[in-house]
């Protein structure tokens, strides 16, 4: 049975694990626009929710009004949430919240490559290793050169599944810029760089499967 996102959001409200998560994963959008060069700055969200994160770091950050961004959602009502708090930050038409299938490259055709790419809240719920490992190797088409890429990752039953994230991400000519868990210990944040060249065209047109849950088997984890 799917998840029900929309209720999932409410546990901003009381759970350290995530607010501490949204805090640290703010500090990194801040950080990447303090030092992005003048002139445009274009973001991808991809599994987006209501925004939250990157909307929060807008409402106060200098460099908001260069930002041309495009967050992509399934859930209409967190879509219908996070476009209401972008026109109340006076961004319409310069950030986007679109409903829209996340796993396909066609939902960010025309805002990529970016210098900001958000993936949060999306690795502990692919199906696979292998899986992550083709979104990972498809993010060159995404990101500029020098652009960062911002993630999570939890831990689940103390394995350390964000060991083999920075792995993966080694492999693939990133550089890891910031790395930190939350307080409660079992949520990881990253900040990566991209080191290669961009692609022009990516390896495959659906990049990545949003399962929800993990396979049973105890993928990602890093060995000990
Ligand atoms: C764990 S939440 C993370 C939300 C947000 N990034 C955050 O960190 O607060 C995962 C989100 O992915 C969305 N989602 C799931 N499958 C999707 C898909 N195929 N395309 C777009 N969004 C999807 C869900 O509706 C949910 O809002």
């Amino acid at each position: 049975m799917p998840k029900d996102w929309f209720e999932w959001h409410k546990l901003y409200q009381s759970e350290n694990l995530l607010q501490q998560r949204l805090q640290i994963v703010q500090k990194y959008i801040s950080a990447s626009l303090d030092i992005a060069p003048a002139g445009k700055i274009q973001i991808v969200s991809a599994c987006a929710g209501d925004g939250r994160d990157l909307l929060g770091v807008l409402a106060t950050h200098p460099r908001a009004q260069d930002v041309r961004a495009r967050l992509v959602e399934l859930d209409p009502q967190l879509v219908a949430r996070g476009t209401k708090a972008i026109a109340q930050l006076g961004l319409t038409g310069k950030v986007e919240l679109i409903q829209g299938d996340a796993t396909l490259i066609d939902s960010y055709k025309g805002a990529v490559p970016a210098d900001i790419v958000i993936f949060c809240g999306v690795f502990g719920n692919l199906p696979n290793e292998e899986v992550l490992q083709g979104l990972i190797r498809n993010l060159p088409y995404f990101a500029k050169t020098g652009a960062f890429v911002l993630w999570t990752r939890g831990d689940r039953d103390g394995a350390n599944c964000s060991e083999r994230v920075r792995q993966i991400f080694k492999e693939n000519h990133f550089s890891e810029v910031d790395f930190q868990f939350t307080e409660t210990g079992n949520m990881a944040v990253g900040r990566h760089r991209f080191d290669g060249q961009t692609l022009s065209a990516p390896i495959d047109e659906q990049f990545f499967v949003f399962t929800g849950t993990p396979d049973k088997a105890g993928l990602f984890v890093s060995a000990p």
